[in-house]
């Protein structure tokens, strides 16, 4: 073992000191071989053959990897995602083993075994088919965390048609707008949910959004308040259809690998949301691989992540990826401190938990609110702990490995993106030392550089901007860029800045340009200041991300009224309803500062970088680009009076 770790298991490492994995974990961790990167290397593009034997084809592929079209994964290959999560699992006899576990925001649980989630899915798919949607359709969603989500999404798999999940915290416009974009005549929703015990109406919020689509959307709902409310005509219950079509089956149609399997939408550079489009087959090679290969999950695990199955997280560590690999996948609706603080722990003791995947963010919640609230709970079926989303600080990070890990189990800092489906950059955990504040080398397959601005590799230590450099199966259809023909000439610049060491591993330094990780959810600036300038009365804004002491980032409005707009408290509110309408409530800023003018160059262009600055209490110093430098000094005050 290595030096960094004292007999007690706690951590004493000095900054930098690498840590060695447990001896423990490696005695059984599913990866250890060390020349795994090697022999990938040697081997690429073929040697990503490994995550598709992850996965049982109906038909095989004729090509690891064809780049004449496109580059399409296992181009040829057929396959259904429904079956691979599911049947597979009952036909080799795992059928009363639990699949899916969900623990409501009022106590209540459920379990599914394979069997179970066999039936449903089976009976959901055959109501779906008989209301007419066929291989290729795209039926959303729009519900929090309950069974019911997974259930729907595996069965529109089945079906061969295209999921488009939207998060239950996104507004009645927001899903408005995912429907007419897709073009979806279907809607799965619930009549609510429960948040810190409230019932909370998402029903609503989902014929609002109906009314405003140019299509009829077939509506199906899920009783979640379990109160006595009508739904209407529009609604179809759930419930009612499971029951009418149970014991009823679907034969999973075969999909080509490089079909669309889902749709989900992100923020981009723009102010609109994009479409980012996973395939069934490459998509599912990569989870499938990387839950067994970082994630360390294997058939019988129980697997808690604690994203929202809305998110890319969700879709890809809460879904499919522990179900492919037929382990327990646990759901939990709700918040991490309610009904009390040590929540998430009491859900790893019941349900000996033995993988634990969350964001920085909740861990640095959880370290405010003190150890006492883990140690109320036997932790001691973790096995493997990870973070995704942000950058871990040190800080964060040792207290997840002394309180959490107990120094038992290692963690990885798992980096990627909605639009690489599943994990890139991490270490092995059964294989790499664990160097905290990195998130790890590229993966085997993987090849990522740090460019300079003039597109040139920085030296080690240097920071600049992440580039991957060949695609992997589970990137989204249609990323990167290619220069030629050949593979080589492919690249994908992923908006992060980073910095990467003489030892390969990868620091990652936040976003470039306009798109922010606000506690691990993607949040576009420049979609926020669309809903912002929408207000009556207000003229500019411009909204930037801060980073606080632990790298959580604080989202600062800076407002100009129009000339003749009145006070303006009653225009903070306002603007933080513009946002909440437009997007959600998880977008509003958290400062909104008004100002008569935004440091502006003389062409016009708003240098946010100053207002970064100014948010993070700096001093402001080359203001000489500035047409209206005097704006800086009032900033600087008016920031002062209200953070
Ligand atoms: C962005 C992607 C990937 C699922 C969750 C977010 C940031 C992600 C890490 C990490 C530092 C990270 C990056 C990335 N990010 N993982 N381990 N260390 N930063 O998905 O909303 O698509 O956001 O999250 O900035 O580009 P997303």
């Amino acid at each position: 073992m290595n030096e960094g770790t004292s007999s007690t298991g706690r951590s004493s490492a000095a900054d930098g000191t690498p840590i060695d994995p447990p001896a423990s974990f490696v005695a059984r961790a599913n990866v250890t071989d060390g020349s795994l990167r090697d022999a990938f290397a040697e081997r690429w593009p073929e040697c990503w053959d490994r995550a598709a034997d992850f996965l049982d084809w109906t038909s095989p592929y004729d090509r690891v990897l064809d780049a004449a079209n496109g580059y399409d994964w296992f181009a040829g290959g057929t396959l259904n995602a429904s079956y691979n999560c599911v049947d597979r699992h009952v036909e080799a006899g795992r059928k009363s083993h639990a699949a899916l576990k969900w623990e409501g925001c009022l106590g209540e649980t459920r379990t599914y075994t394979y069997h179970d989630l066999y039936r449903e899915v089976n009976a959901l798919a055959a109501a779906l088919r008989a209301r007419g949607v066929e291989a290729g359709d795209v039926v959303t969603t729009y519900m929090p965390v309950l069974p019911e989500l997974p259930v729907t999404m595996l069965a529109c798999a089945r079906l061969g048609a295209v999921h488009s999940v939207v998060f239950a915290g996104y507004s009645a416009d927001a899903l408005a707008m995912r429907l007419a974009d897709t073009g979806s005549t279907c809607l799965l929703t619930c009549d609510g949910y429960y948040r810190r015990g409230t019932a909370h109406d998402l029903k609503r919020k989902a014929d609002n959004a109906c009314l405003d689509v140019p299509q009829s959307v077939d509506r199906l709902i899920v009783d979640r308040l379990d109160d006595d409310r009508t739904y209407g005509d529009n609604y179809v219950e759930y419930a009612t259809l499971v029951d009418e079509y149970g014991g009823e089956t679907v034969d999973p149609v075969p999909r080509e690998a490089t079909d669309p399997l889902f749709v989900i939408y992100t923020s981009g550079t723009t102010g609109r949301p994009k479409a980012v489009r996973h395939t069934t087959g490459g998509y599912l090679a990569q989870v499938a691989w990387t839950s067994h290969a970082v994630l360390d999950l294997e058939p019988g695990d129980t697997h808690l992540c604690s994203a929202d199955v809305g998110w890319i997280t969700g879709h890809s560590y809460v879904v499919y990826g522990p179900l492919a690999l037929g382990a327990t996948t646990v759901l939990y609706e709700g918040t991490p401190d309610y009904p009390e603080r040590d929540h998430l722990w009491g859900i790893v003791e019941r349900n000996a938990v033995d993988v634990f995947y969350t964001a920085p963010s909740v861990i640095r919640a959880f370290m405010k609110w003190g150890a006492e609230y883990p140690e109320r709970h036997d932790l001691s079926s973790l096995r493997l702990l990870g973070t995704v989303g942000e950058p871990v600080d040190e800080t964060t990070w040792r207290w997840y490995y002394d309180h959490i890990a107990n120094g038992e189990c290692p963690i990885v800092d798992t980096w990627w993106q909605t639009e690489t489906g599943g994990i890139l950059v991490s270490t092995l955990p059964g294989v790499d030392p664990m160097r905290p504040g990195a998130a790890g080398p590229p993966l085997p397959g993987v090849s990522a550089d740090v460019l300079g601005p003039r597109g040139t590799s920085v030296d080690a230590g240097e920071a600049g901007s992440l580039v991957l450099t060949r695609p992997c199966p589970g990137m989204a259809v249609g990323l990167g860029e290619s220069t030629g023909e050949a593979p080589a000439d492919w690249r994908y610049v992923t908006g992060d800045a980073a910095a990467v060491g003489a030892d390969g591993y990868i620091r990652l330094l936040g976003r470039e340009g306009n798109a922010l990780n606000v506690a691990g959810r993607r949040l576009g600036t420049r979609e926020i200041e669309a809903a912002i300038v929408g207000v009556e009365g207000i003229a500019e804004a411009a909204v930037v991300g801060v980073e606080g002491p632990q790298r959580d980032t604080a989202l600062y409005a800076y407002v100009t009224p129009q000339r003749d707009a009145g006070p303006v408290s009653p225009l903070r509110e306002r603007v933080r309803e513009a946002v909440a309408a437009a997007i959600g409530g998880f977008a509003a800023p958290d400062v909104v500062v008004f100002t008569p003018d935004l440091p502006k160059t003389r062409s016009g262009k708003v240098l946010r970088r100053h207002l970064r600055r100014i948010a993070d209490g700096e001093a402001v110093s080359d203001t000489g680009s500035l047409r209206n430098p005097e704006i800086v000094g009032e900033l600087e005050s008016i920031v002062d009076s209200v953070s």
